[in-house]
């Protein structure tokens, strides 16, 4: 496995490489990525992992000074599994002002849009950025980020990528917490509670599962059971699988996605339905 920090470099080596598969993280790797650098395997002859904590996708409020920055694990992590780790400095990225960027679709302003303002927009420019320069075949991406999965699928699309983008089902920790770079942020106490989140989203599903219909119900019920132990909730809600938009009646495939912070560490889930 190669380390490459440099876009020139990387597309020097990638040039006679025949298929690409892609796995952009921004590190700190855990069981979830080394479960879709696995996958990877299966699609290309070559497998890429980009390492790069993107500053434009997180806001002045956010962790992105404190987000950790584990390369060498990573690489560790990474040998025997991937060909190239891709990791660039910030100003191999962007080393002009960036000006130019990607406008995603309105539902990036719901969900976690609506607390994180730019989040998508910044994601989204450094995907298609890290797309140009790798030029894959494939790209992976977890189902634990459903809504970034989304997006980057509208936006492959819309601007007519020839990339086949293949979401990762979310790797759970033994008691049901998605694994998430973040969560080494809990205190002992927290990562306890920190399973909750599933346990309702599932609860939420079982509801549907079992007939309920008034979803309205089901999130405002588990808005509140996070929020009567201590829970700060952004959003529960209830949503159709194909454009994330409140389900019309006839919508069979759902997904229940929720964000809510315990303490300082904020924590996303997600559980999809199928009726
Ligand atoms: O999911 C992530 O780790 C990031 O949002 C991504 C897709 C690597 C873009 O920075």
């Amino acid at each position: 496995m190669q380390q490459v920090m440099n876009i020139a470099e990387l597309r020097a080596r990638l040039a006679s490489v025949r298929s690409v598969a892609f796995v952009p993280t921004m590190g700190n790797l855990h069981e979830g990525h080394i479960d879709l650098v696995r996958q990877a395997r299966e699609h290309a002859e070559c497998v890429v992992v980009s390492v790069f904590v993107n500053p434009l996708q997180f806001g002045p409020s956010e962790d992105f000074d404190h987000y950790p920055r584990t390369l060498a694990e990573d690489c560790a992590k990474l040998e025997g599994l991937a060909d190239f780790v891709f990791a660039p400095t910030v100003s191999e990225m962007y080393p002009l002002q960036q000006t130019v960027f990607i406008e995603p679709p309105p539902i990036a302003n719901e969900l976690c849009g609506a607390a994180r303002a730019g989040h998508f927009r910044g994601m989204a420019t450094v995907v298609l950025k890290l797309l140009n320069i790798v030029q894959p075949q494939v790209a992976l991406f977890g189902k634990k980020d459903y809504q970034q999965l989304h997006i980057i699928q509208q936006m492959v699309t819309q601007m007519n990528l020839p990339i086949r983008i293949v979401g990762g089902e979310t790797v759970r920790a033994a008691d049901g917490l998605a694994l998430s770079s973040r969560n080494q942020y809990l205190t002992v106490q927290q990562r306890a509670e920190s399973v909750f989140l599933q346990q309702t989203l599932s609860k939420a599903r079982q509801a549907i599962l079992e007939g309920e219909r008034n979803f309205a119900l089901i999130e405002e019920a588990s808005v509140d059971a996070l929020a009567q132990r201590g829970w700060h909730v952004e959003y529960v809600s209830v949503r159709g699988q194909a454009a994330l938009s409140l389900p019309n009646p006839n919508e069979s495939a759902l997904v229940i996605l929720a964000a809510a912070r315990l303490g300082a560490t904020r924590l996303i889930d997600n559980v999809e339905v199928f009726l």
